[in-house]
């Protein structure tokens, strides 16, 4: 009996073996694509969808009724009768019933880890009214041990009436577990005071060079913490553990496909204050077990602090810039200022609520002049985070001198957020190269409390100039900084094209509104040539990975005229990945 066992244990093994030999001899296994596409070798779809409005995202073919995939990749594009003479034994074919198919959305800027970890804490993104956030809160002490830490985030006071939160708020309901809540833009956090005091935060700690410990008019500590003075208490946090971390990727995966994305690039969990040990942990302990496992469902483009920017000059020249089709070397990221809704944004101009603060140089001149250089130097991609008109104005600079000292190249530059710009700074953009790497849903938060901010007049002249960027031919790329917003590139691609914040009636700066075909492009092959990962996504172009998906709407007139749909269905590499 055992004999027998033994005996069919082996043959399954030797044909396991047999079968997986037989598919790795497969001639076209060791072909690269580009030479795939002219040998004599036939191939044979493994997937066609037909009887669609597939919007390409490739100039040279915007639209077309089907599509071939083989092995993953775009075998075949255009209308059915060129595409069926591919089809074979055993392909399978989806017929989509005249449903648009547009390609899978790159999300050009989130944290994904946080994200993925967000969705594990106290989640008080959306609560409008200051005794839900107490409620929430008391519902996590329940759960949490004495002693151990509450953690969680996604407010925003502009949606309660403004008033900033305090350590008084929370204290009696959480005597004895310290709590730390970071606002919804992650430039701002409120501790009560167990944490305070755990971080020996009191009246007499002085301000942290680029950080703001608010204060009473007492001078004692509220509880709320700006930009790098967050590291006095986000430093005692202990980190999440490896098991935590990896659930968070998938956490994080599982939502992206739900709403279409199908790659991230993923600028780390890197916030001023916060460790960039971080983003190198994550990526040691999450991607490459995750890659290793085969458990990777979103490709993901990775940035990693500037700072480090040696280190991770040593992994591309080890690795070069892919690690798999799932992991791809991003490049380095640095802050030039802080946030609108923290008041850390770098203005040429005060704060209308605060007339004597102009922002935060969140990172010394010349430590970034030099990282820059050094990392341009070496050959890695450049992002910088810049919020306000000055900050913007100032990396635009910044740029020119990178490009005159170290020479010219395609070094793809990128500005993130870009979010108020100075009159003329827009054709900057455009005219010297640089990428504006921005949000749009930011955009319906801000309509609401930019005027407050910035002064009517400057809010309506210098934000979210999208349409400007585009006139300027600059390379717009779109994101959502999520979990700082919805990750949603539907709800992305509507705001550009409409600029309509919820109760409003018209558009916010109607003529920064965008088209529809502009603002997909910005969520697909924009996005891929912003992280120089368009040679493989961003557009269903033969070669390509057969990454799409599929939308509720079966007519483009109906799409572009109400900018919106919902997600059908999401596949990645011509595989289902979502339902
Ligand atoms: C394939 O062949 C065509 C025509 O012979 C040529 O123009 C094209 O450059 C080739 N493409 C590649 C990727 O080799
Ligand atoms: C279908 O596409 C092929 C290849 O692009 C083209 O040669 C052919 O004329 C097209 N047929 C029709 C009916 O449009
Ligand atoms: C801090 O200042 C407040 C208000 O002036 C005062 O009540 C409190 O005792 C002070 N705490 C310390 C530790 O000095
Ligand atoms: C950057 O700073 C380091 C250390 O001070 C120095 O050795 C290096 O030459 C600087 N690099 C550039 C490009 O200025």
């Amino acid at each position: 009996m055992n004999f027998l066992i033994l005996v069919s244990a082996s043959i399954s093994l030797f044909l396991a073996i047999l079968i997986a030999s037989l598919h790795l001899l497969h001639p076209t296994y060791f072909l690269p694509w580009n030479k795939l596409q002219n040998s004599s070798i036939e191939l044979v779809a493994d997937l066609i969808i037909k009887n669609g409005v597939i919007y390409t995202s490739d100039e040279s073919l915007p639209f077309a009724q089907s599509m071939a995939v083989a092995n993953g990749r775009v075998l075949r594009i255009g209308n059915h009768s060129f595409v069926q003479e591919v089809a074979g034994y055993g392909t399978q074919v989806l017929d989509l019933e005249g449903k648009v198919v547009v390609p899978g959305f790159i999300d050009s800027h989130v944290h994904f880890i946080s994200g993925g970890l967000q969705m594990m804490q106290v989640q008080l993104r959306g609560v409008n009214e200051k005794e839900e956030v107490i409620r929430k809160i008391k519902d996590a002490v329940q759960s949490t041990k004495p002693g151990s830490w509450i953690l969680g985030g996604g407010w925003n006071n502009d949606q309660w009436g403004g008033d900033l939160p305090t350590a008084y708020w929370i204290d009696d309901i959480t005597p004895n577990n310290p709590v730390w809540l970071s606002r919804m833009d992650g430039h701002m956090g409120w501790a009560n005071s167990v944490a305070l005091s755990l971080a020996g935060i009191t009246n007499l700690t002085n301000n942290p060079r680029g950080g703001t410990i608010m204060r009473t008019a007492d001078g004692e500590p509220t509880g709320l913490l700006i930009d790098s003075a967050m590291t006095l208490v986000v430093s005692q946090i202990p980190e999440r553990s490896i098991d935590d971390r990896r659930e968070a990727l998938q956490r994080a995966s599982n939502l992206a496909l739900t709403k279409g994305v199908t790659t991230v690039v993923d600028m780390g969990r890197y916030f001023p204050g916060v460790s960039s040990d971080l983003s190198w942990e994550d990526f040691t302990d999450v991607y490459l077990w995750t890659n290793a496992m085969s458990k990777m469902k979103v490709r993901v483009c990775l940035f990693f602090p500037m700072e480090t920017w040696k280190r991770f000059a040593d992994l591309v020249n080890k690795m070069g810039h892919a690690l798999s089709q799932w992991v791809y070397f991003g490049g380095v990221k640095a802050f030039a200022d802080g946030s609108l809704g923290s008041g850390s944004a770098l203005f040429y101009e005060p704060f209308q609520d605060e007339p004597d603060n102009y922002g935060l140089q969140v990172t010394e001149p010349d430590v970034l002049l030099n990282m820059t250089l050094e990392s341009d130097l070496s050959g890695l991609q450049v992002a910088i985070h810049a919020i306000g008109d000055r900050a913007n104005d100032l990396i635009l600079d910044l740029h020119s001198s990178i490009a005159s000292t170290n020479g010219m190249r395609d070094r793809r530059f990128r500005i993130e957020h870009a979010q108020h710009l100075a009159p003329g700074t827009p054709s900057r953009f455009g005219k010297e190269g640089v990428i504006a790497s921005v949000q749009p849903d930011h955009l319906l938060d801000d309509a609401n409390s930019a005027g407050k901010k910035l002064g009517d007049d400057r809010a309506e002249r210098e934000s979210y100039l999208f349409k400007s960027l585009l006139d300027s031919n600059a390379l717009v790329a779109f994101g959502s900084d999520w979990p700082v917003a919805d990750i949603n590139p539907l709800s992305g691609i509507k705001t550009a094209v409409r600029r309509r914040p919820p109760t409003w009636k018209d558009a916010w700066i109607p003529l920064e509104c965008v088209s529809l075909e502009d603002a997909i492009k910005a969520y697909t092959i924009s996005a891929a040539r912003a992280s120089f990962i368009d040679n493989d996504l961003g557009s269903l172009s033969i070669g390509k990975q057969a990454d799409f998906v599929i939308l509720s709407t079966d007519s483009w007139n109906d799409f572009a005229e109400a900018a919106s749909a919902s997600i059908e269905a999401t596949y990645v590499s011509g595989m289902k990945a979502y339902p």
